[in-house]
C-alpha cells in the first residue's frame, strides 16, 4: 500500500518517510504544500526523492491561504492568547486538505505527518484527515514517542542530512509568521539569542522612525504606503519594512490544547501590523455595542482555530458575524515603528463614527453639555442607591 505524507523537508517527516518505508512497510508519497515558507521546494523534492519517496508533489496553496486563512483571521482580530497571530495553527488544516486530496487521487491506503504527540500541529491534522477521509492515520513520531535526540541519531544512521538550524530550534514558518520553538528557548526566563531571528532586525536599527499607512476594504488590507498590491506581495512588504524596524518579535508562555504550558517565540512583523491596524480602524467604525460583542467572538474564533477545530460549524457561525461587522471596516491606518516600538499614529474612514464637532473640547462643539448632568443621574442610579444601602448596614 501506499501512505500520503505532509513532508516539510525538516528532520520529523524525513524521519517518518524511513519509518513508513521500513516499520509499516508502505510505499510513500510526499506531499509539500507552498504556504510562503519560503523553502527551496526544488531541494525538498530533491530530497524526499534521495529518501525514496514513491512520487513527491508540491502545490502552491499560497493564494488559497491568503484568502481563506489568514483573510478571515484578519477579520477576527485573530491573537491566541492576545499575542500568537495563529501563524501555524492556520496553515495546518490547509496542508491537511492538500493531503487528503491527493490520497484521494492515489488511492492510498494511509495517511501520515511528523507531529509529536505533545504539541497542538497532531490536533490540527487528524481533525482535518479525519474530516475529509476515513484512512487509517499513522504518526511515527507520536506512535513511538521519539524525541528529538533519538530522532537526529535516527537520521544518522540513515544518511538523512540536517541542516545547522534544525539542530537548534524547531522552526515552522509561513507567509503569516515563523516560530522558533526548543533549544534554548526551553528556558523561560532565558532570553532568546539574537541569531534566532531572521525576519526581525535586533541589532543596529535605523535611528530614523519609519512609518506603514495600511488601506483596508471591507475588512481586508489592499494598499500600503499608497500601493495596491496583490495580497501575498502586500504582506510580504510589511513582513519586511516592519522586521526592518525591529517589529514583531512575540514571546510568551502558550496554553497548548494538551495542557501543557510552552514557552514560544515569534517573528511575527506583518501579522502584527495589520491585526494593530485592522484592530485600531474597527474601533473607529463599530459602535461601542459591536466592539463589546466583536471582542467575545474575535477569542472564541482565535480559539477554534488555534485547537484545531477549523472544520467546527461554530467556525462557520462566527465567520457570518464577523463578515457581516466588516462591511464599513474601510479605511487607512498610519503606524510608526522606531527601534522595535509599533505604535497607530493616525486613522481615518468614510465610515468613521468619530465626529471631532461632537468630541472637540475647543470653540465650534456641537454637542449641548447641559445633557451631561441628567444622563450622568440616570447611569449612576443603580450604583448610588446599592452604595447606601450598604452604608445603613
Ligand atoms: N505553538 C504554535 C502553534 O501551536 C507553533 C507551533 C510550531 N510548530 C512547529 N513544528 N515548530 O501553532
Ligand atoms: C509538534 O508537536 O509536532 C510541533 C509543535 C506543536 O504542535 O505545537
Amino acid at each position: 500500500g501506499k501512505a500520503v505524507l505532509a513532508f516539510s523537508g525538516g528532520l520529523d517527516t524525513s524521519v517518518v518517510i524511513k519509518y513508513l518505508q521500513e516499520k509499516h512497510n508502505l510505499d510513500v508519497v510526499t506531499v509539500t504544500v507552498d504556504v510562503g515558507q519560503e523553502d527551496n521546494l526544488k531541494k525538498i523534492s530533491a530530497k524526499a526523492k534521495s529518501l525514496g519517496v514513491l512520487k513527491h508533489y508540491n502545490i502552491d496553496a499560497r493564494q488559497e491561504f491568503v484568502d481563506s486563512f489568514i483573510f478571515p483571521a484578519i477579520k477576527a482580530n485573530a491573537l491566541y492568547q492576545k499575542k500568537y497571530c495563529l501563524a501555524t495553527a492556520l496553515a495546518r488544516p490547509l496542508i491537511a486538505q492538500k493531503v487528503v486530496e491527493v490520497a484521494r487521487k492515489e488511492n492510498a491506503s494511509a495517511l501520515a505527518h511528523g507531529c509529536t504527540g505533545k504539541g497542538n500541529d497532531q490536533v490540527r491534522f487528524d481533525v482535518t484527515y479525519r474530516s475529509g477521509s476515513n484512512l487509517p492515520i499513522i504518526a511515527p513520531i507520536r506512535d513511538l514517542n521519539l524525541t528529538r535526540n533519538v530522532e537526529l541519531e535516527y537520521a544518522k544512521r540513515h544518511n538523512i542530512s540536517i541542516d545547522t538550524t534544525a539542530k537548534r530550534f524547531s522552526i515552522d514558518q509561513n507567509l503569516w509568521g515563523r516560530a522558533i520553538e526548543g533549544g534554548d528557548m526551553e528556558d523561560s526566563f532565558s532570553e532568546p539569542p539574537d541569531d534566532a531571528f531572521i525576519w526581525v532586525k535586533t541589532k543596529n536599527l535605523p535611528d530614523k522612525p519609519q512609518y506603514i499607512e495600511i488601506k483596508f476594504e471591507n475588512g481586508i488590507p489592499v494598499a500600503v504606503d499608497g500601493k495596491r498590491l496583490h495580497p501575498i506581495e502586500l504582506i510580504k512588504y510589511i513582513n519586511k519594512k516592519a522586521g526592518a524596524s525591529g517589529v514583531g518579535i512575540v514571546d510568551h508562555i502558550e496554553d497548548r490544547v494538551v495542557g501543557i504550558k510552552s514557552r514560544e517565540v515569534y517573528e511575527t512583523p506583518g501579522a502584527t501590523c495589520i491585526i494593530e491596524a485592522h484592530t485600531d480602524l474597527e474601533k473607529m467604525v463599530l459602535t461601542k455595542h459591536e466592539l463589546k460583542f466583536k471582542s467575545m467572538v474575535d477569542s472564541e474564533w482565535s480559539w477554534l482555530a488555534y485547537s484545531g477545530l477549523w472544520q467546527d460549524p461554530l467556525k462557520n457561525d462566527l465567520d457570518m458575524f464577523i463578515n457581516a461587522t466588516q462591511k464599513r471596516v474601510s479605511g487607512t491606518v498610519k503606524l510608526k515603528m522606531f527601534k522595535g516600538s509599533l505604535r497607530v499614529v493616525g486613522r481615518k474612514s468614510e465610515y468613521s463614527l468619530y465626529s471631532h464637532d461632537l468630541a472637540t473640547y475647543g470653540a465650534g462643539s456641537t454637542f449641548d453639555q447641559t445633557l451631561g448632568k441628567g444622563f450622568v443621574e440616570l447611569w449612576g442610579l443603580q450604583s448610588t442607591e446599592a452604595n447606601k444601602l450598604l452604608k445603613k448596614r
